[in-house]
């Protein structure tokens, strides 16, 4: 497999554009947007240097991973050859539906059709296409370059052959591949989202502050961050919307979101996109605040 196309230029498309295109890959990035797609060109370049910068990774190195590198702005053309497409666009089923109807009539016919999605379901996905065997979840971390897991996510459908294969690239790419079945939340969200979730209310029955609630998970568990400055690097919409269909897919009240989280993300405190979440944020300085509403 050699030709791999990325639907979606965001936060994730890019990561997953830079790790192909750095092991060798031929990676056409695709994007609706061409802002989008210069900006994730650019971070990509960026990220290079940083990898020379800690001499983790030679000029050499980069010139080669930006040849690797080609943008488009369509679709039919983005995929015309690709022998992989992996989409990471917008978490929305009708757009992914929209979108996956367009890879299975542009793409050759043996193309596997992976997606990075979060939370919706792939055997959905997969049925929305005529070659429902060969679509498959493959869901990198947040950032891409640095993150070794890679949750690979079979839909009823998945045929064992493209598993196999999805497999062993991922390992070409240096990451570690989990293989789980298509269930809401898949494994990751489905252990995470509640923990988050759990957090938000013991801050909210006052059991805990900010601070306190992260420093347990931290030092208590050996957590690299703690559950609610997690919610705001990941954004507090998301959680809330990964844990509506963690609640909605299996119609038990333990994954219903707590009532502050939904406050937070009606009144746009998102987290760090926004500025502000259980953390303020600002330019200026990387120093961990806590939002003056929960001093
Ligand atoms: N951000 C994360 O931490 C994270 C982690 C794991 C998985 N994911 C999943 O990855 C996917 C992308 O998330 P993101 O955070 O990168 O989103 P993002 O908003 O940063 O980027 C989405 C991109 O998709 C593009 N797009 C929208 N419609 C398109 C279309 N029809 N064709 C091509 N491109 C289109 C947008 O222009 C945008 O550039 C989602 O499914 C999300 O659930 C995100």
């Amino acid at each position: 497999m050699i030709n791999v196309s990325v639907i979606g230029a965001g936060t994730m498309g890019n990561g997953i554009a830079h790790v192909f295109a750095q092991n060798g890959f031929k990676v056409n990035l695709v994007d609706i947007s061409q802002e989008q797609l210069d900006k994730a060109f650019s971070t990509i370049s960026k990220n290079l240097d940083r990898q020379i910068a800690k001499a983790a990774l030679t000029e050499d190195v980069k010139r080669l991973t930006l040849l690797n590198l080609t943008t488009s702005t369509s679709i039919a053309e983005g995929v015309k050859n690709a022998e992989l497409i992996v989409e990471a666009a917008t978490e929305s089923i009708d757009l992914k539906l929209k979108i996956f109807q367009q890879l299975d009539e542009f793409a050759p016919a043996d193309c596997i059709l992976a997606t990075n999605t979060s939370s919706i379901s792939i055997t959905k996905i997969a049925a929305s296409t005529k070659r429902p065997g060969w679509v498959i979840g493959m869901h990198f971390m947040n950032p891409v370059p640095v993150m070794k897991l890679v949750e690979i996510i079979n839909g009823y459908a998945t045929s064992e052959e493209v598993t196999g294969k999805i497999v062993d690239l991922s390992k070409t790419l240096g990451k570690v591949p989990c293989v789980v079945n298509d269930y809401p939340g898949f494994i990751a969200n489905r252990i995470l989202m509640p923990m988050i979730n759990e957090a938000i209310y013991s801050l909210y029955e006052s059991v805990a502050g900010v601070e306190e609630i992260d420093t347990v998970m931290k030092l208590g568990m050996a957590h690299p961050m703690g559950p609610l400055q997690l919610a705001d690097f990941i954004g507090l919409d998301v959680c809330l919307s990964i844990l509506n269909v963690l609640h909605e897919g299996f119609g038990n009240q333990k994954f219903a979101p707590c009532p502050l989280l939904v406050n937070m993300v009606n009144a746009g405190f998102k987290g760090v996109k926004s500025g502000e979440g259980f953390y303020k944020y600002t330019a200026e300085s990387k120093k961990l605040v806590v939002s003056d509403r929960f001093k």
